[in-house]
This record gives structure tokens, C-alpha cells and sequence, in this order.
């Protein structure tokens, strides 16, 4: 246990080293999988940004890198299901082969609305990368073609992920508690 202003006492889920371990492995997969292609890795803001950037540097391809915004509207820590893009990609993707890069799907609401979208872009192909699932909250069907770990119903920060703007630097993910 470990105190934070904000998100309060965190109980640790899957520690620095366990995350680098299977991001480098991802990586991994990821270089033999696109090879000879051009991939462009499409970060989903915010929460991906610190797995996007460590997974990025285990893949030993080139590549171009590409952000998008979403925002899911919802109370607290629930989603609605209703999703608006807050910033878009600056470069066309059709005829890229798209590797979308997520760090947790919770109901999939979010991703399966981005995943649709993206799709009408005419890229070359589009995969998703995700580093949380939490299964037993599905809502929306999701393939994945690269996941981390599936995480219990809890709600987590660290590792990019955040408990209302806070918690994102803590270098691993851990279980805020009910509070
Ligand atoms: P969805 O329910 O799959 O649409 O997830 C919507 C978004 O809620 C995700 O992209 C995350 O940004 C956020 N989210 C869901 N569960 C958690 C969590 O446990 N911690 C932090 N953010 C979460
Ligand atoms: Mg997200």
C-alpha cells in the first residue's frame, strides 16, 4: 500500500516490471507481425500515452506515430456509451495498416465506437494493441489482437491511467479502494 493525494491508498495489481515484461513481448509480436509493411501506431489519448511509448520502442520497425482523442461522457467512473472524438488524426489513413493503441477496455463502449470509425477511413488494416481488459464488464463485443493482462472489476490507475486526472506517473497499476 502506498499513500497518493488524490486517489488515496493504491493497492498494487501488476508491478513496473511485470508491465515491461509483457509490453516487450507485445513488442515483439508486433515487429514480426507488420514486417515489410507500413504501420502506423494510432495512440488513444490520454490514458495510452505511457504504453504507447514504451511499446513503440519494442518495435523494431519504422513507423509513424498518430494521436486521437476520445472522450467517453459518463458519471464518475462509469461510461455512457456516448463518445466524441476531442482531437483528430492530422494525416489521412486510408491505405496504412493501423495499429490502434489502448490501454484498458472496460465495458468496450469506447473502443468499439473508435474501432467503427477508424474502419470508414479506408486504411489498409486496422488492429487494436490494448493493455487492460476487464471481461466480466463487456457491453460491446471486442476483438483483440494484442491484450496485456485481464484485470478484475476494479477501478485502477497508473501506467497512463488516471482516477480523475490523477494517478497517470505511478509507474505501475494498482486497485484504488472504494472511497
Ligand atoms: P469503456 O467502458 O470500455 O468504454 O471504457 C471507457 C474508458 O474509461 C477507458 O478508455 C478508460 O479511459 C476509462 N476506464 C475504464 N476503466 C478504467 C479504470 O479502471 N481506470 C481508469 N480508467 C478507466
Ligand atoms: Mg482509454
Amino acid at each position: 500500500m502506498t499513500a497518493l493525494p488524490g486517489p488515496g491508498p493504491i493497492e498494487v495489481l501488476l508491478s513496473a516490471e511485470r508491465i515491461a515484461a509483457c509490453v516487450a513481448d507485445m513488442g515483439r509480436q508486433i515487429t514480426a507481425d507488420y514486417r515489410g509493411k507500413d504501420l502506423t501506431v494510432l495512440v488513444v489519448l490520454k490514458g495510452s500515452f505511457i504504453f504507447a511509448a514504451d511499446l513503440m520502442r519494442h518495435i523494431d520497425l519504422p513507423l509513424t506515430a498518430e494521436f486521437i482523442g476520445v472522450r467517453s461522457y459518463g458519471s464518475g467512473r462509469e461510461t455512457s456509451g456516448v463518445v466524441e472524438i476531442t482531437l483528430d488524426v492530422k494525416y489521412p489513413l486510408n491505405g496504412r495498416h493501423v495499429l490502434v493503441v489502448e490501454d484498458i477496455v472496460d465495458t468496450g463502449l469506447t473502443i468499439s465506437y473508435l474501432m467503427k470509425n477508424l474502419a470508414t477511413r479506408m486504411p489498409a488494416s486496422v488492429r487494436l494493441a490494448c493493455l487492460l481488459h476487464k471481461p466480466s464488464r463487456t457491453r460491446a463485443p471486442v476483438h483483440f489482437d494484442y491484450l496485456g493482462f485481464e484485470v478484475p472489476d476494479r477501478f485502477v490507475v497508473g501506467y497512463g491511467l488516471d482516477d480523475a486526472g490523477v494517478g497517470r506517473n505511478l509507474p505501475y497499476i494498482g486497485i484504488i479502494e472504494k472511497g
